[in-house]
């Protein structure tokens, strides 16, 4: 009885027409997320674990990993999930990474700017950037510990005096800039909303607003001139949610009053930028993303601007593009800032 059942079973699976896949899978990759029990750390850690390109993640922490990684590691998915915390293990947690993500530090409190946490997470940011050179120098490493403008050339100095710099494989984390950005811009517009009478929950995805210059204040310019889809705003508007989109994390801030910064709509942007370097990694071609990186697309040796990414991470610097005249004024605005917090990051990693 059982075998005519089996048998029966195996015929009518052999009459059903075969879904064609592709004969090369993508490489299973190993990303890191260090800060893993933090705010960010957490939900971040949990998208990574959804993501299909991830085959290994390791979770580091100075503590609180186990928990984490106990819980995360119940989310039935193919990844594998390690934890490791302390100092001692962070060599282990780092070996054969093909992506580090850095969400570790603190978060700004109200009334703080990003620079406010220059003092503790310059340190730790340079702490962490000596291991990856010395444990996997190979891997991309997405930096979002504030402040972006300095933690970056802080990871670039780190890494040129251990003799493994690449600079297409050093990003500093924007995204959420460009997430803010298009929401805002979708809310006011409306010109997400079609997709979703038509009957697409996922019509925000075809809005898009390329964010430049650095992640603080002023130095984050958004360029709605070149949103799409494309709608008439007025200047009052665009200055308005120009500033919006400045001000986004101290909105997020003085909400959660005390209690910390943006971690869930932060860790939702880290996971679309890690998954774009791991697409990148894997040969997708015309992956393309904001992020702060070394460029010469103006006088500083770091800017956020689109990016191509690729094998080897960044495999091409796009430039601006047709900025509008308000957009230039910018522009030009921001640069002395930005200026000073990258010289502020370089002098730290050579002084201490
Ligand atoms: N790039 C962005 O757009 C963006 C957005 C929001 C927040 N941030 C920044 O991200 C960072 C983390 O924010 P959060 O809200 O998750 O903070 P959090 O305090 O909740 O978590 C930080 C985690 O880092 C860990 N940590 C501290 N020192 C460490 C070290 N040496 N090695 C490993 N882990 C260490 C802590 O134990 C903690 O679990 C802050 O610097 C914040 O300003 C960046």
């Amino acid at each position: 009885m059982m075998r005519s059942i089996l048998k029966n079973a195996s015929r009518s699976l052999s009459s059903v027409p075969r879904r064609k896949y592709s004969s090369v899978l993508p490489p299973g990759r190993k990303v890191v997320v260090l800060g893993a029990a933090g705010g960010i750390g957490q939900p971040l850690s949990l998208l990574m674990k959804l993501n299909p390109l991830v085959s290994s993640l390791s979770l580091y922490d100075i503590a609180g990993t186990p928990g984490v990684v106990a819980d995360i590691s119940h989310v039935s998915t193919r990844t594998e999930v390690v934890g490791y915390m302390g100092e001692e293990n962070l060599g282990k947690a780092l070996e054969g990474a093909d992506l580090v993500i850095i969400p570790a530090g603190v978060p700004r409190k109200p009334g703080m700017t990003r620079d406010d946490l220059f003092n503790i997470n310059a340190g730790i940011v340079k702490g962490l950037c000596t291991a990856i050179a010395k444990y996997c120098p190979h891997a991309l490493v997405n930096v979002i510990s504030n402040p972006v403008n300095s933690t970056v050339p802080i990871a670039s100095e780190v890494f040129k005096k251990a003799g493994t710099y690449d600079e297409r494989r050093l990003f500093g984390v924007t995204t959420l800039d460009v997430v803010r950005a298009k929401t805002f811009y979708a809310g006011k517009t409306k010109v997400g909303d079609a997709g979703i009478s038509g009957g697409s929950i996922n019509s925000y995805k075809a809005v898009n607003v390329p964010v430049v210059g650095g992640h603080a204040g002023i130095t984050i310019l958004p360029l709605f001139s070149q949103a799409t889809p494309k709608a008439n705003l007025s200047d009052e508007e665009i200055i308005a949610l120009t500033k919006r989109t400045q001000d986004g994390g101290t909105e997020v801030v003085e909400a959660k009053a005390g209690k910390g910064s943006a971690t869930l709509s932060m860790a939702y942007a880290g996971a679309i930028f890690a998954d774009a370097c791991l697409q990148g990694l894997n040969g997708v071609p015309n992956v393309v993303k904001c992020s702060f990186v070394q460029s010469n697309i103006t006088e500083l040796p770091f800017f956020a601007s689109k990016v191509r990414l690729g094998k080897n991470g960044v495999e091409e610097v796009l430039g601006l593009g047709p900025v509008s005249d308000y957009e230039k004024q910018g522009l030009q605005a921001l640069i002395p800032e930005l200026k000073s917090s990258i010289e502020k990051g370089i002098k730290f990693a050579n002084q201490s």
